[in-house]
């Protein structure tokens, strides 16, 4: 009801601001970097099992989830391979579960849902536990959920209750979630120095305030989305962390505006893509840092020597200017591996609003469900 939205005029921007207090509330407790932080939990109050024994043991992890999961699951992959030196895959769940693969059982299994009710994932979940893959961690957003039930360890996001069928707030908790479990992770193994694990916890702790301070970055949004409600495509381009990002930035877009939205790899555009480009396609550059904007620029000159207009979402250290054709948004500041999650902030309300411009019904988008319960 009206009550309950308060100031804003729909859930999806509500949940888009609750982000601050969302990850606060993710990251409250957490003093330190302890595996503990993703032991089971046990039925009917007994402890479940012991992270730390599942961590030390594994060496491989196949991420299973849909949709924007699925997207922080990718994120997650940067992560793990970096920080914690861990092979990891992440699959689409109702791809994995029907295809043929090589199962290891020196795998961590992880599933990621905000609602533990999504059939494919569910699914996934079983056919990994067929194969012979016995260790299961889920990171999801509803305690009592069935996801919950059936894995071994789980560590609980605190968005909060989603209502807007588009995820938001939900994406940036399971990205700290992600986060926290690469660091555990790490620690398991021996690879996060004590030095490490204290910046980290340091970054960690920053992000709701680095979260308002991007949130206030709206009134320029909103400049964006007026241009964006009057086209039918556009093209989104990220690099590294920010590729998953710029492919759930597409299909925000996608869900609330119904505006033709892809994603690539900024590295793919002149494989393809580019030849799409015209003064009516849009083009979001997500994060470029300084290297990525030295191998960017003949992208750039190419989109725009065939009239696209580009959108750059700018990390706070890049020296870009606006131009002609060249929107700048700057990101306040620089923010290391957590940048994902401060990146995917202007990309919701670039969504939300454009939704608002073009009169779409945002938190209940045509054709889809909050959760798909059904294959
Ligand atoms: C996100 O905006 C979508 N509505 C959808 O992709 C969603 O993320 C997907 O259905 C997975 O849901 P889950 O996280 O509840 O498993």
């Amino acid at each position: 009801g009206a009550a309950e939205l308060g100031p804003y005029r729909h859930y999806m921007q509500k949940e888009i601001f609750e982000q601050p207090r969302a990850i606060g509330d993710t990251l409250e407790g957490v003093a330190g970097i302890v595996p503990e932080l993703f032991d089971g939990i046990g039925q009917d109050g007994a402890t479940g099992a012991s992270a730390h024994r599942v961590f030390k043991d594994i060496d491989k992890i196949l991420i299973l989830a849909c949709g924007t999961s699925y997207y922080s699951g990718c994120t997650a992959k940067y992560w793990l391979e970096s920080i914690a030196k861990i092979s990891t895959q992440v699959e689409i769940a109702s791809e994995y579960r029907y295809r043929d693969s090589v199962p290891d059982p020196k795998t961590l299994v992880v599933t990621i849902s905000q609602s533990g009710e999504t059939a494919d994932t569910l699914a996934a979940l079983k056919h990994a536990r067929e194969l012979g893959m016995a260790q299961t961690l889920t990171i999801c957003n509803v305690a009592t959920s069935a996801m919950v039930r059936e894995c071994k360890l789980a560590y609980i996001t605190r968005a909060g209750v989603e209502i807007g069928v588009a995820s938001t707030k939900a994406f940036t908790t399971q990205l700290a979630g992600l986060f926290l479990l690469t660091l555990a992770i790490a620690q398991s193994k021996g690879r996060l120095s004590e030095a490490d694990e204290a910046r980290y916890l340091k970054e960690m702790r920053h992000l709701p305030v680095a979260l308002q301070s991007v949130l206030a970055l709206e009134p320029q949004i909103i400049g964006w989305a007026e241009d964006f409600a009057r086209k039918d495509n556009a093209l989104f381009l990220g690099r590294g962390l920010h590729y998953p990002i710029a492919l759930e930035g597409a299909l925000k877009l996608k869900e609330v505006t119904y505006i033709h939205a892809e994603a690539y790899a900024a590295g793919e555009l002149k494989h393809g893509p580019l030849a799409l480009v015209t003064s009516e396609m849009p083009v979001v550059a997500v994060a470029p840092n300084d290297t990525l904007l030295e191998k960017l620029k003949s992208n750039l000159q190419e989109v725009r020597a065939r009239g696209g207009v580009l959108y750059v979402l700018a990390d706070g250290d890049t020296k870009i200017k606006g131009s002609e054709g060249l929107h700048v948004i700057r990101m306040p500041e620089h923010y290391g591996a957590l940048s994902p999650l401060l990146h995917v902030v202007p990309l919701q309300l670039l969504a939300y609003h454009t939704a608002c411009a073009r009169g779409t019904d945002v938190d209940k988008p045509r054709n889809l469900a909050k959760s798909v319960t059904v294959e």
